[in-house]
């Protein structure tokens, strides 16, 4: 009933938790089976370990959740050789997610993967462009092309590119990735944003900006997801403040085939169980016998 698949990887359900707020799964088990989520991707990784930003990391907002981790992670090679086993063993599909600073890193990070049992590799284009003054790759439209394009020829996994809210159009982008070779789509990552600290009178982050995530974000994170649904013919993975099952449904009307649930991990551990059953719930209470009969049905209202 629950069953859907991403870039023809079969997934027993459609949530997924999002990059950078699950670690690799560890710290979760405590509170339920992991082997129950449709999906996990993992920590975003880089071809060489980073220790991630200085200063403030972490501030909360209302409705939401501004970070500066930096993108700290293990490396692509210790990911291999100690979590991929672990997170193999879950019985979930495994996707991995992968960042750069530069063209040759992804392609790095991507041959080390190729030789892998990940089932997926989820494409972070947010991260800074470090060749290029640091403007992020997935800002502009023909740049992001060229990296996908390059990541497609060595790629020999399902390809999927997740998307800054941030770009200058996100539906040109979304267009542009499908054209480079991208399997599927994934969106959004964070929304640029910052914090004050009025008694130091200055931006509570190093690096002055910082992502926003959570509730805040989610009518806004729909409506991309909505329109870049209706404008490409490959897989849409849809996140952005969800944080119940209807959220999740509201995606899935969208267009959507999966979702992925981040900030709302660090208020309930076990909410991607809760938006499971809700789901199906909903779906026996409705009548509905496959996710088919209702993803993207919005669109047609
Ligand atoms: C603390 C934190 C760390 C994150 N790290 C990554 C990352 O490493 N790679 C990535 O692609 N996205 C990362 N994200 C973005 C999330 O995967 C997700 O796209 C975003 O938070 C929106 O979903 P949400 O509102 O459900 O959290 C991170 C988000 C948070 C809050």
């Amino acid at each position: 009933m629950l069953e859907t698949s991403i870039a023809a990887v079969p997934l027993k359900n459609p949530v997924i938790t999002a990059s950078g707020t699950f670690g690799f799964g560890h710290e979760f088990q405590p509170y339920f089976n992991l082997s129950r989520l449709g999906g996990i991707s993992s920590k975003g990784l880089t071809l060489n370990e980073r220790y991630g930003n200085e200063g403030e990391r972490i501030y909360e907002t209302k409705s939401g959740l501004i970070n500066s981790i930096g993108l700290q992670n293990p490396g692509v090679d210790f990911f291999i050789h100690h979590e991929l086993p672990f997170m193999k063993g879950l019985g979930t599909a495994v996707i991995a997610n992968l960042g750069g600073g530069s063209m040759e890193e992804y392609l790095g990070g991507i041959e080390k993967l190729n030789a892998t049992d990940v089932d997926i590799i989820e494409l972070n284009i947010s991260c800074p462009n470090v060749k290029h003054g640091g403007m992020a790759f997935g800002i502009q439209t023909e740049t992001a092309y060229q990296v996908v394009k390059e990541v497609r020829r060595v790629c020999r996994k399902p390809l999927m590119v997740k998307l800054s809210p941030n770009a200058e159009n996100i539906v040109q982008m979304a267009v542009r990735c499908e054209e480079a070779g991208a399997d599927a789509i994934s969106l959004v990552n964070t929304f640029k944003a910052m914090a004050i600290d009025i008694k130091t009178k200055k931006p509570v982050f190093k690096n002055v900006f910082a992502g926003l995530s959570g509730p805040a974000i989610k009518p806004i994170a729909l409506r991309m997801v909505y329109e870049v649904a209706a404008a490409v013919s490959v897989d849409v993975v849809g996140m952005g403040g969800i944080s119940c099952w209807q959220d999740a449904v509201e995606f899935i009307l969208a267009g959507a085939k999966a979702v992925q649930v981040g900030t709302a991990n660090f208020i309930r551990p076990n909410i991607c169980l809760e938006i499971i059953d809700g789901i199906e719930a909903y779906m026996i209470n409705e009548g509905i016998r496959s996710l088919e009969q209702i993803r993207g049905v919005a669109h047609t209202a």
